[in-house]
């Protein structure tokens, strides 16, 4: 049984199973839990050129089914990031991907750029984020402005390039093409879904920030067709993100398509569910006598 994935060139993952950006900062917390060698990947904290404060409190509101999060991308910028948390990263037996984002093109070139350094495997892009140069929309919502955006992006660095596509699009698809066309080696299928929360003894929102983005169950289905939309229409390989869990949420997503998956907020509950969702889905590879995770990739029966 092999539980290996190759989700880009050279870059292989020992299972399947990788860590969210946002919900793992730059590993450090989760080290002291259990070891991080286990993991199919490290997806760090999004990073920016310069440090970013992030919104007002409050910032995170648990829902009946998951949690929305007004986070502003906090972080502390490219160069502390390479200084400062890539060393300690490097311990580690499992490959680093970067997650990055800018308020115009010239800011995500800058920060890939600036990640073109050894101990990072692949970079991946979150582009769902304003564009300040065009009126505030956002990069991932526009097939051409992505194209634009990634294609430049994509000539800047040689590391493989994740997208990870906005949920809140017409259709993904145009996107996914968008993307790959531009040079994406794979595509992260997909971010948060926005949200809000309201207090109705004090008539505000909850929210610091007023609105936010979903994640967790209550957004799992939406990300299953999302990847199972996506899978369709690409030939690179596709990274599911949204609400996954448990081995069973793992092993619906490689049907539905995915190659890889990424647990985001089910780890703050329970930062150890890592391990059980490896484990898992090891166990179930075996007792059904899979032989790779690519036997499962897209094979749902329809
Ligand atoms: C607190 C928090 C912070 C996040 N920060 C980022 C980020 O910096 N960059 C990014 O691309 N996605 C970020 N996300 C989105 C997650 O990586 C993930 O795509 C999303 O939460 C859906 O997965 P989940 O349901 O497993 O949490 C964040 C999510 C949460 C909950």
């Amino acid at each position: 049984m092999d539980t290996r994935v190759e989700i880009a060139k050279g870059v292989v993952l020992k299972n399947p199973v990788l860590s969210a950006s946002g919900t793992f900062a730059y590993g450090e917390e989760f080290s002291e839990i259990f070891d991080l060698s286990l993991l199919g990947g490290i997806i760090t904290k999004g990073l920016s050129l310069k440090p970013k404060k992030g919104n007002p409190c409050p910032r995170v509101f648990e829902t009946t089914a998951g949690m929305i999060n007004s986070i502003g991308l906090e972080n502390i910028g490219v160069d502390a990031f390479v200084q400062e948390k890539l060393p300690f990263l490097g311990q580690f037996y499992t490959p680093v991907i970067v997650n990055f984002f800018g308020n115009e093109e010239e800011e995500y070139e800058q920060v890939a750029a600036r990640l073109d350094v050894d101990g990072i495997s692949a970079l991946e892009m979150n582009v769902s984020c304003p564009n300040v140069k065009k009126g505030g929309i956002e990069f991932g919502k526009e097939p051409d402005i992505l194209y634009s955006l990634v294609s430049r992006v994509r000539s800047i660095t040689r590391k493989p390039l994740f997208v990870k596509l906005s949920p809140m699009v017409k259709d993904i698809r145009e996107m996914a093409l968008a993307a790959q066309e531009a040079g994406a080696d794979a595509l992260t299928c997909a971010n948060t879904i926005p949200a809000m929360a309201i207090d109705e003894t004090t008539w505000r929102p909850v929210l610091g920030n007023i609105t936010g983005g979903l994640s967790g169950p209550a957004i799992k289905p939406v990300a299953l067709k999302l990847v199972f939309d996506v899978y369709q229409c690409v030939n690179i390989p596709v990274i599911a993100s949204g609400g996954i869990a448990t081995y069973r949420d793992v092993i619906q997503f490689l049907l539905a398509g995915a190659s890889a998956v990424e647990v985001g907020s089910a780890s703050l509950r329970d930062p150890m569910c890592f391990i059980s969702i490896i484990e898992g889905t090891a166990a179930y590879m075996k007792e059904h006598s899979i032989e790779s995770v690519a036997e499962l990739t897209g094979k749902l029966i329809i």
